[in-house]
């Protein structure tokens, strides 16, 4: 184990936490630090029997603590609460170092996935089921909420705290035992997140953590019938493999998938808060992000001061290994990646692109890229049409609002959208018309726990977070009496 600056080496193990217990493996993968390749250690390769096991654990946990009243889960959530607050130092340093985003950057994170769990801790509390006014005299109708079963939450590199939270605290709250599946990119921030939540005394079963080769782990979670529940976030092509998967066990789904989101400047918009939340929403996670603006529409007229004020903002965000304190970005999470966002910036240029900036990068064979910006790009080509997920801004000029509008939905992707303007009338038809999940009007910052997260189109099913995040891992239960006097 290789994690440096920890307080409490004890927040991590190399081991599957199955039912209650940490268990290691014979067979196991090893998991590098993106900025300088160094091993950090090695995490289980489970087998099917195991995995079985684990489901088995987890169904008998299920029949004990969907029991329990929501004030006791209430309280253990509010406990694992407490402990990751009093970690987030740890917690913080074990992201940026499996996953490279800079540490104040990973602690906002932390924060981020706690929130949920303190959000779900209080809804849970202030749920309910209905009395229905009946139309016949001797009947009642109620409703009932009732958790759904044992959940499978499978999670991505991208966000390894937060991604994991949204989801188990929905879950638990709800009174769904939990089986987590973190990316084998990044599972040390789960790892350490499950050991707070063992301290905070979850029974055993209830919460149980897996690694290992994703597509057999996928595959038997979505095929086993005792599963009741799959969520997901992640790719829109893997997402539709276990949508798939799921069929024949007809499983609840949440999937959270890729989006392509439209950041457009209307010519009436406040341009310094604009460009302002531009930077945010490119740069956040150095552009690794589902909600990343992707495709920045700029009104015509605005062209110079847009460019201008932009320009002047980008030679200040330093790249490199995140535990330096000057960073403000990382690296991206490999040579894949950075060979994609490479090859979507090459053929935007040969395809006419204008290369308006690029920074230097100091650092050579290592996954950084340099902050980019792109003007000039056209629908047609592929950065318009794909997730760059890296530091590059491709700006398309546009003249009217509603080709604006067509342009912007026009993309199989409908997770996130953004729009500046000061005027609010544009603002309420723009944000109607705009085909997406989540709409950020002069904001370029989207998520909360008190919000609903989610997609419409190929980014998915479900709403993560806000108050119908509990529902997702809940059925409504009718009960109808009769032979009343
Ligand atoms: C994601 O990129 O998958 C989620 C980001 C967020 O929660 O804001």
């Amino acid at each position: 184990m290789n994690f440096l600056q920890l307080n409490d080496n004890q927040l991590i193990k190399q081991a599957n936490y199955l039912n209650g217990r940490w268990q290691v493996s014979n067979k196991f993968i090893t998991v590098s630090n993106p900025a300088n390749g160094v091993e950090l250690g090695t995490i289980p390769v489970i087998d099917k029997l195991a995995l079985e096991q684990t489901i088995t654990a987890a169904q008998e946990a299920f029949d004990t603590y969907s029991k329990t009243n929501s004030y006791k889960r209430s309280e253990w959530l509010l406990k694992w609460y407490d402990l990751i607050l009093s970690a987030q130092d740890d917690l913080a340093k074990i992201l940026t170092q499996e996953q490279g985003k800079p540490l104040a950057e990973a602690k906002g994170e932390i924060l981020y996935a706690a929130s949920f769990i303190k959000w779900f801790a209080e809804q849970i509390n202030a749920d309910y089921g209905l009395t229905l006014n009946s139309p016949v005299d001797n009947k009642q109708f109620h409703t009932h909420k009732q958790a759904i079963g044992v959940a499978a939450l499978i999670t991505p590199w991208n966000f390894p705290a937060a991604m994991i939270t949204r989801k188990a605290a929905a879950a638990l709250a709800a009174g769904c035992s939990i089986i987590i599946k973190p990316s084998e990119l990044t599972p040390f921030t789960a790892i350490a997140l499950v050991e707070l939540a063992h301290r905070a005394g979850f029974q055993k079963g209830v919460i149980n953590l897996v690694t290992g080769n994703a597509p057999m782990i996928g595959d038997a979670l979505c095929h086993d019938q005792r599963v009741k529940k799959l969520s997901f976030t992640g790719s829109t092509p893997v997402g539709q493999k276990l949508f798939a998967q799921s069929a024949t066990s007809l499983k609840r789904l949440s999937l959270e998938l890729g989006g392509n989101a439209p950041f457009i400047i209307f010519a009436d918009a406040d341009l310094d808060a604009a460009v302002d939340a531009l930077m945010i929403s490119k740069f956040r996670n150095n552009g690794q992000t589902c909600v990343a603006a992707n495709r920045i529409y700029v009104d015509q007229n605005l062209q110079q001061a847009f460019l201008t004020k932009l320009k002047a903002k980008l030679p200040s965000l330093t790249v490199g290994n995140g535990m330096d304190k000057n960073v403000q970005l990382g690296p991206l999470i490999n040579q894949a990646a950075v060979d994609k966002v490479h090859d979507l910036v090459a053929s935007a240029i040969s395809a006419g692109a204008k290369l308006e900036y690029q920074a230097d990068l100091n650092e050579s064979n290592s996954p950084f890229f340099p902050v980019t910006l792109l003007v000039d790009i056209t629908p047609n080509m592929p950065i318009a049409q794909k997730e760059i997920f890296g530091p590059v801004l491709a700006v398309q000029w546009f003249d009217e609002e509603t080709e604006v509008i067509t342009r912007a939905n026009s993309t199989d992707a409908g997770l996130a959208a953004y729009f500046f303007s000061d005027n609010i009338h544009r603002c309420q038809r723009v944000a109607g018309a705009l085909d997406y999940g989540m709409i950020g009007i002069n904001d370029g910052m989207v998520s909360n726990a008190v919000s609903p997260f989610g997609g419409i189109k190929q980014s998915g099913l479900g709403r993560e977070g806000g108050h119908t995040g509990l529902a997702e891992y809940q059925y409504i239960k009718a009960h109808c009496y009769g032979q009343l006097s």
